[in-house]
Parts: structure tokens; C-alpha cells; sequence
């Protein structure tokens, strides 16, 4: 049964204990997906390896199959190869295009797919990805020539696509989203002429490093690379990419080590990318005991080991400006804040009320049915932290980062709780219920 269902007993979350040990959390999530896909339209093979073997790469993985690309199962720990099919080898799909629950691959396919004249092509995903807005990537793409269709004008999957030919253009795009940024940027590698993406804040860079390395003709310039020029023409090279540890998956344990009396956690190998780093600037600020080691390149991605211990910890206050490093961080720094002494703010966080849940909301009613003290506003919430939680009956509500944010704010709790739905966690991290069990003690 998929995260979505209902069919799987409740997990028990027992509180209490501490958390010692080496983790190693699977593969960033972003860079799988975008491995997959570029290394689907590059000329020969590209190699894998990290990738992360969860249900969000499959499902980017399956949508390129059924499009005529060949590629090894992911498997946990295992090498992917991908066969590339070329600029223009990707054929029409006899079958609706999947996405399951991921946000990532449907915005990344309209890119890759805008352009594919004469061909046609339908999107669809679960019942939490056809409630998110479309809009954003479908209409800078129908200003370059796109032709795609949904309910609500276009906004919501499932999606009709017919693929034009493209023109190069300059645009502006009205969020700092990656997945926007990334979905433009494959459309311009094989649109008419130049194309410049300009975002009102720099979002995660993976695809701009990754194209490039691929042989794309892709520049980044303007204050702080938010203007990112790519010329069509180069064809791309299959290549060997490694994967880094996710530091949205290491947040749960970099958050849980904070927390937890007595832990002691070192997390290997993770991505340390400083469009993704926001999380270390807040437990920073919160004065954690964080120290980073062994920081090296890999694969034109920084890496390094974290290690954090317990100690007390102070309240924080972010904005809009941190929320492109940040963004997937804000359930697990909720319940941070719930067990630090005084008022923690969170600002500018409208963009959480579009993820796979509105992870505002979510957040604020499971905590508070904990018993945690949060007011909820349009953009953010105000959490005062310090009073005791209690176990409770809680629930994902089918989101993965929820699920594991609520895994982390039981062990604290002052009795045991429940978990509907905990499956959820398969979406971005299979292992991690065996790795609490395992970090335990
Ligand atoms: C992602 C970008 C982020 C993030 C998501 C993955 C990506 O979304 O929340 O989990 O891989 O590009 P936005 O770019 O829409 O903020």
C-alpha cells in the first residue's frame, strides 16, 4: 500500500533513551533525480552510484522507462546505469507518465518534455501531488512555446502536454524554486536561441553543477548566480556521478542529536552544498554542538561528516532570506523549537503550504496535539518552546518529512506515542526506521 493508504497498523513510537552512533543517511534526493534524468538524455552511458533508492527517484526512473530509456533497477546500495537516449531520443509514451508523490518529477518532466515536438505526453501523480501548483513551471514554459493543460487553467495534474518547438527568452521566475529553475533550463537546452532563467533568490544549484558536467553550454552569472544563461547546441556526455548523503535526511538526526540527552551522532557523507546548508546556519544560531569534518569535493559536490552532541540549546528566528537553503528543514526545526526554552519564529515560510502536505498546518496540529504551544500564521508560525510534550496518537498525514519530523518529537515526549501512516518515510528515506532502531540505546 502506498504512503497514501491507510492499510498499515499505526507505528508505536516509544519515548525515552538516547541516540549513539555512525549514520549514513541515502542519497540526496535532488541529485538522484536529476542523475537520472540527465543521464537519460545524454549521448552513452552514465554510472550512479549513492543514488537514493526510494519511491521519489523510482518514480522519475519509471516515467523515463516508459519513454524508451533503459536503465539498471535501483537498488539499495547498488550501481544505476543509464542508457542515454540523446537530446531528442525520448519517445512518446504509450501510458500515463506517473509521478507518485513527487513534486520534483513532475515539474522536471514538463521541462524535459515541453519541447519534444509531435509528441504527447500525460502527467499524473497521487492524490497529494495533483493538489500542487503546476502553474509555476507551466506558464514561463508556454512563454517559451509550451502546450500543456490541466484542471484550474493549467495548474493542476493531471497534465496534458503537447510537445512544440521552443524559443529561448529571458524570464523571470516569481519563486526561488529549483524545481522551476531546473524545468526551465532542460526545456532551453533544445529551444531556438538563448535562454536566461533569473530567480528572485538563488535556489539549490545541483542541476546548474550537474549540467554542466555533463557538457552543457550552461552559464551562472548576476548577484549571487541567480541568473543562469544556457545556449542549446552541445550535445551532452554520459558520465559517472556520486551521489551525496541528503542533508534534509541527516536534518532528522542533526535535530534529534541536539535534542536528545546524552546523544552522540556522526552522520557520514553528507551533502554540504551552501544552497542547501541552512539548516547548520540555524542550529548555529540555536547554539548547537555541530562539527563538520573531513570536507572534500566530491564529484563537483562539497561532502563532509557531521558529528553533533547534546547541549542546551537557545530559540532561533529565520526568514525569507534563509528559506532556498532551508525549505525542507522547517518541519524538523518545528520541533526543535518546541524543546528549546522561550519563542522561536519562523518567517516567510509560505511555500511549506505547497509541499506534499501543507506542512504548516500539519506540523501545528500535531504538535499541538503533543500539546506544544504554536500559533500558526500565514507564512510561518511562532512556537513557544520548553513545555513538556506528551506521547500522542499521531499522524504523517502522508508526508515523509513529516513523519520522520513527528519520529524525532516522540523520543522527547513525557509518554509513547503512535504513527498512521509512518510508510510515508519510504518517499525520501526507506532506512530511516532502522536507523532510529539501530541509533537507539
Ligand atoms: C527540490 C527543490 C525544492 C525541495 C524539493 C526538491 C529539487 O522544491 O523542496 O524537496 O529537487 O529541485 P522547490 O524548488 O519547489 O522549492
Amino acid at each position: 500500500m502506498s504512503a497514501t493508504g491507510h492499510s498499515q497498523p499505526p507505528r508505536e513510537l516509544k519515548a525515552g533513551g538516547s541516540l549513539q552512533g555512525r549514520v549514513k543517511v541515502p542519497g540526496d534526493k535532488s541529485i538522484s533525480h536529476r542523475s537520472l534524468l540527465f543521464g537519460a538524455i545524454a549521448e552513452g552511458t552514465t554510472t550512479i552510484s549513492g543514488l537514493l533508492p526510494a519511491e521519489d527517484p523510482i518514480s522519475t526512473a519509471a516515467c523515463l522507462r516508459a519513454m524508451g530509456v533503459r536503465m539498471s533497477p535501483i537498488e539499495a546500495g547498488g550501481l544505476v546505469t543509464v542508457e542515454g537516449v540523446g537530446l531528442d531520443g525520448l519517445q512518446e509514451p504509450a501510458e500515463v507518465l506517473d509521478c507518485g508523490n513527487s513534486g520534483t518529477t513532475m515539474r522536471l518532466m514538463l521541462g524535459l518534455l515541453a519541447g519534444r515536438a509531435g509528441r504527447h505526453f500525460v502527467l499524473d501523480g497521487d492524490a497529494s501531488l495533483r493538489r500542487r501548483p503546476m502553474r509555476r513551471v507551466g506558464q514561463p514554459l508556454t512563454s517559451m512555446g509550451a502546450d500543456v493543460r490541466g484542471r484550474d487553467g493549467g495548474n493542476l495534474a493531471p497534465l496534458a502536454m503537447q510537445g512544440q518547438s521552443l524559443k529561448g527568452k529571458v524570464i523571470r521566475t516569481s519563486v526561488a524554486s529549483a524545481q522551476v529553475k531546473s524545468a526551465l533550463l532542460l526545456a532551453a537546452l533544445t529551444a531556438d536561441g538563448t535562454t536566461t532563467v533569473i530567480e528572485p533568490a538563488q535556489s539549490r544549484d545541483h542541476s546548474e553543477r550537474m549540467l554542466q558536467a555533463f557538457g552543457a553550454d550552461l552559464k551562472v552569472g548576476g548577484e549571487m548566480g541567480r541568473h543562469i544563461t544556457v545556449r542549446p547546441g552541445n550535445t551532452l556526455q554520459g558520465q559517472q556521478v556520486v551521489v551525496p548523503g541528503d542533508i534534509s535526511s541527516a536534518a532528522f538526526w542533526l535535530v534529534a542529536g541536539a535534542l536528545v540527552p546524552g546523544a552522540d551522532l556522526t552522520i557520514e557523507n553528507v551533502g554540504l552544498n551552501p544552497t542547501r546548508t541552512g539548516i547548520l546556519e540555524v542550529l548555529e544560531q540555536m547554539d548547537a554542538q555541530i562539527e563538520v569534518m573531513n570536507r572534500r569535493d566530491v564529484a563537483g559536490e562539497p561532502v563532509g561528516e557531521l558529528r553533533i552532541t547534546h547541549g542546551p540549546l537557545k530559540p532561533f528566528a529565520f526568514g525569507e532570506e534563509i528559506m532556498p537553503r532551508l525549505v525542507d528543514e522547517v518541519p524538523i526545526l518545528s520541533v526543535a523549537a518546541c524543546f528549546c526554552e522561550g519563542e522561536s519564529r519562523i518567517n516567510g515560510a509560505s511555500e511549506l503550504r505547497v509541499k506534499e502536505t501543507d506542512r504548516l498546518a500539519v506540523m501545528a496540529r500535531q504538535l499541538k496535539a503533543m500539546g506544544a504551544d504554536i500559533d500558526e500564521h500565514d507564512d510561518g508560525m511562532t512556537i513557544r518552546g520548553g513545555r513538556p510534550l506528551k506521547g500522542a496518537a499521531l499522524d504523517s498525514e502522508t508526508d515523509h518529512r513529516v513523519a520522520m519530523s513527528l519520529a524525532v518529537a516522540s523520543l522527547l515526549a513525557s509518554g509513547d506515542s503512535t504513527l498512521q501512516r509512518s510508510d510515508a518515510a519510504a518517499v525520501s528515506y526507506p532506512s530511516f526506521w532502522d536507523d532510529l532502531d539501530r541509533l537507539r540505546c
